[in-house]
């Protein structure tokens, strides 16, 4: 099992919308069992993998809150698009508003960073990929995604600003990772061929990071939010769009990339 965090505390970047079009592909077209970790009290992957429901029984606040009466497998649940479609292959764990609480409360709690890997350590043999959907800070649920992830994959968007955190943000995965080799992948999302000043600047500024800097590039697409808008996946949404392709082509580049 191979746990991925999709992250930068910058906001906006496409964090959410890669964690659930990647991961759509994922499951759908490679046939991977992926579990998403919505940890963001913004909740929005949550609302699109469920279909549109706003209250579970169960979520990642609870497995944060009480994590040695609640263990993280109570709060799988299977992703749906809409009220009866179920996407094969492909499960979530919900968030919600009082993730933030929870996650302030819980400075005192002992090993709080090591919440998440060990919730997920029991899960190693039912799942092929983990994704993990960052909240945009580096609060406590960032800095557990980072203890428990192998791979970091990191969305860049097309404005003049997209590269400003990014030496912070791999400075903090290096402190996290610590000895650990860090594995990390950049890739431009909301990419506009057009924008050729912008493009250069972020290739040359890109061209000798220690990771890899993705071929792959997601196509600003009007599909990409109408999908999220309806609660589903692209894939669901339409059967053939660049926004697709874009996706498809991502999820390949990282198979290679993890060897899963
Ligand atoms: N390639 C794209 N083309 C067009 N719109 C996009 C694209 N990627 C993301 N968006 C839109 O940009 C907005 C922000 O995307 P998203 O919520 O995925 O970012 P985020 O990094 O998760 O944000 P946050 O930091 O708040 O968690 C959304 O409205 C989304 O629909
Ligand atoms: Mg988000």
């Amino acid at each position: 099992m191979k746990i991925i965090s999709i992250i930068n505390q910058k906001g906006g970047v496409g964090k959410t919308t890669t964690a659930i079009n990647l991961s759509a592909q994922l499951a759908k077209t490679y046939k991977k069992k992926v579990l998403v970790i919505d940890l963001d009290p913004q909740a929005n992957l949550t609302i699109v993998l469920s279909g549109g429901q706003f209250e579970f029984n169960s979520t990642i606040a609870n497995v944060f809150d009480t994590p040695k009466t609640h263990s993280l497998i109570k709060s799988i649940i299977p992703a749906k698009t809409g009220e009866s479609g179920v996407i094969e292959n492909l499960f979530f764990c919900p968030s919600d508003i009082h993730l933030s609480k929870v996650i302030e409360q819980s400075l005192t709690k002992f090993q709080r960073e090591q919440i998440l890997l060990k919730q997920l350590e029991p899960l190693k043999n039912d799942f092929d990929i983990v994704i993990l959907d960052c909240p945009p800070n580096m609060s406590l649920t960032s800095v557990n995604a980072m203890v428990a992830s192998s791979f970091f994959l990191i969305p860049i968007d097309g404005g003049s600003f997209s590269l400003n955190g990014l030496a912070d943000l791999l400075d903090a995965l290096e402190e996290v990772k610590e000895n650990e080799e860090l594995n990390y992948a950049v890739f431009r999302n909301e990419y506009a061929l057009s924008n050729r000043l912008i493009n250069n600047y972020i290739d040359s500024e890109l061209a000798d990071i220690d990771g890899t800097y993705l071929k792959t590039k997601i196509r600003r697409s009007e599909a990409i939010g109408q999908a999220s808008v309806t609660t589903q996946p692209l894939l669901s949404y339409q059967k053939t769009s660049n926004a697709i392709n874009d996706y498809k082509d991502l999820a390949k580049e990282v198979l290679e990339l993890i060897n899963v």
